[in-house]
């Protein structure tokens, strides 16, 4: 039996010819490692759109990266990429914050690292995107300026996306030319992508639930949505749909699926239940992201706003603690509808998803 196929009812992403997915169904970029090139490779192969995180990366290992996909993949592909915000770190916030880390740095025999602001070689990774083609290019953390909206699609050919988290950031956003926005709900895991992290606010900013957030931001755009926020099964992705979405953005879904890179210690902790829920916190990497609710992610309250001065700061001490299988002390990044997690192949739980969301069965 045929089911009856309902595409979203948002406005068509505008892609480049050939560059679709034949799915509105996007593997959220997650740097760090659970973004693997099997990952996306599958998720490509099963009518999705796996979305390459170019985060964190020399621009050496982001060229590597490109060129893996390449080799694994014909299907269509997208990139995300971290926008520099200014270095506007508070030191004796960032002082205090290495006091307190201290002891458990030790506990872990490592030292904890140089607190620095570096711009993630942004203009370095726009320029090996020159010539080749994803289908979008997804940004992060910040407004893109207009001049490097145009110059992302002028060189790429690609659908330039902004992440944001309030009506007022989509209007900002669309104001700066961009195609199309992800619209990040409070329930999404990792990094909130807001364009400023508001000090004086524990989220850095409104936290607006998916649904609410799209229903607001449609009202401020007239661009495509990409939903993201607690998606986790076909019926979460239907009501995202309903809502006005052109098409759903899933990271945690993924985290535990075989092909995924994620760590052993951060699987285990998503899997075993051993923590009751999530929350956003600082204590990691100085911008507020979700994850489970370990004792490092609830003990810091007051960790300072200062992004990537404190990702520096604690990179030994979180990669330490993983090595030792300690789920503790690391970042252990998760969306709200973390519980629905399953340990079922990349490509089982596209199609899956697109089925129970009624998109057909890709
Ligand atoms: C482990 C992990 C890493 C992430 N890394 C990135 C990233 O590199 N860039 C980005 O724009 N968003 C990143 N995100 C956020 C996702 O793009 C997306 O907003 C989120 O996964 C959606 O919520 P969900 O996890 O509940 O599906 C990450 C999320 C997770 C869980």
């Amino acid at each position: 039996m045929r089911l009856a196929v309902r595409m979203p009812p948002g406005p068509v992403l505008p892609f480049a010819a050939g560059r679709a997915p034949r799915l509105p169904l996007w593997a959220a970029p997650m740097a760090g490692g659970p973004s693997s090139t099997a990952l996306l490779a599958t998720v490509g192969a099963a009518g999705g759109l796996g979305v390459l995180p170019g985060g964190y990366l020399t621009p050496e290992a982001f060229e590597q990266r490109l060129d893996a996909l390449a080799a694994a993949s014909p299907a269509p592909w997208a990139v995300n990429l971290f926008l520099p915000g200014p270095p506007t770190a508070d030191p004796e916030g960032v002082a205090a914050h290495a006091a307190a880390l201290g002891p458990l740095a030790a506990a872990h025999g490592v030292a904890l690292g140089e607190p620095r602001w570096e711009d993630d070689a942004i203009d370095a990774k726009v320029e090996l995107l020159a010539g080749r083609r994803p289908a979008a290019v997804t940004l992060t953390f910040a407004c893109p300026d207009p001049g490097l909206v145009g110059r992302l699609r002028d060189a790429t050919g690609a659908l330039v996306v902004a992440t944001t988290t309030t009506p007022a950031e989509a209007a900002e956003a669309t104001a700066a030319g961009v195609d199309a926005l992800t619209v990040q709900g409070s329930e999404a895991g990792g990094h909130r992508g807001a364009f400023r992290d508001d000090p004086a606010a524990p989220g850095g900013g409104q936290l607006v639930p998916l649904l609410d957030l799209l229903r607001r931001t449609r009202a401020e755009t007239p661009l495509p949505l990409l939903a993201a926020g607690g998606l986790m099964s076909g019926a979460d992705v239907r009501r995202a749909l309903d809502a006005g979405a052109s098409g759903a953005q899933l990271g945690t879904a993924f985290l535990c699926t075989p092909e995924a890179g994620t760590s052993p210690t951060h699987r285990r902790a998503l899997l075993d239940r051993r923590y009751a829920g999530t929350t956003v916190t600082r204590a990691f990497t100085g911008r507020p992201a979700r994850g489970l609710a370990n004792p490092m992610a609830t003990a810091h309250p007051g960790a300072p706003s200062a992004y990537p001065e404190v990702h520096h700061l604690t990179r030994p001490l979180r990669a330490a603690a993983a090595e030792q299988g300690d789920p503790d002390a690391v970042h252990l990044w998760a969306g709200e509808g973390w519980r629905g997690v399953t340990e079922e192949p990349a490509g089982d739980l596209v199609r899956r998803i697109a089925r129970d969301a009624g998109l057909g069965d890709g």
